[in-house]
């Protein structure tokens, strides 16, 4: 998997390289990230990225030239090509939910470039121009795309051979087919009793059986769901 990340703060990704699980998908050779900054592509004096929307009203867009240039820089070819080869990705909120499906089916497809946003995001034409997808992370607004692309390099990653220590976790996961679409089930572990509160008699019985179907039943459930009354406050 090959992602390529552009960003006016490439910086930001660093502590991603010493994630455990991203270290081990790159031992395996099969994870390569790349983090390029829109200043380092701009002709425009004092590194200038962005500019004041037509029309008026707050804010700077990000310019399509400036993301254009960069495409032609990093990758060699026309901007408009290069979304023919890989999945380009505005990371915005305007764009599709970003689900366990978008996970799955962007770690599976074409190399990925992600880009990020900062003030009031880009100018439409590289979403027409330039770009083959946008996705947002949720139904709020963060300062910039980086959260985002590091939500969308994190859930890919997880997805590579030999990224997790253990592989059988990605099955029956969360939101997987596996589960249909459901949460997992609640998971508990020592101590057996925890201040008066105990774990179900199920989980310590031996029975396989039973097991697989307290875990059956109990899935999609919220967290929490069979605690008694919280206590009083500190
Ligand atoms: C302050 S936001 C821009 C918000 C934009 N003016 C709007 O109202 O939709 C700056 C950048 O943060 C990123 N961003 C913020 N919230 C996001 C979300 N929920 N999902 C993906 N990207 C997001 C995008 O890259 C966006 O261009």
């Amino acid at each position: 998997m090959r992602i390529d990340v552009f960003t006016l703060f490439p910086e930001w990704f660093a502590w991603m390289d010493g994630v455990r699980h991203l270290q081990n998908a790159r031992r395996q050779g099969d994870l390569e990230t790349r983090f390029f900054s829109y200043r380092d592509h701009t002709v425009l004096s004092g590194g200038q990225v962005d500019d004041a929307p037509f029309g008026g009203g707050p804010g700077m867009v990000l310019r399509v030239d400036v993301v254009a240039r960069a495409f032609e820089q990093v990758y060699g070819c026309d901007a408009e090509r290069v979304r023919a080869e890989r999945s380009v990705v505005v990371l915005t909120p305007r764009g599709r939910r970003f689900t366990d499906a978008v996970a799955r089916e962007l770690a599976a497809g074409p190399p990925l470039t992600l880009l990020c946003g900062r003030y009031e995001g880009f100018d439409e034409r590289i979403h027409t121009l330039l770009a083959s997808d946008a996705v947002s992370i949720g139904p709020y607004v963060l300062a910039g795309g980086e959260i985002p692309a590091m939500a969308v390099i994190d859930a890919c990653a997880r997805r590579i051979p030999g990224a997790l220590g253990n592989a059988a976790s990605l099955d029956a996961e969360s939101f997987g087919t596996e589960l249909g679409g459901r949460t997992e089930h609640p998971h508990y572990t020592r101590p057996a009793d925890f201040r008066g509160h105990g774990v179900p008699d199920v989980l310590l019985s031996g029975d396989h059986g039973a097991v697989a179907r307290w875990r059956e039943a109990h899935l999609g459930t919220a967290p929490g769901a069979e605690l008694g009354p919280r206590g009083g406050a500190c």
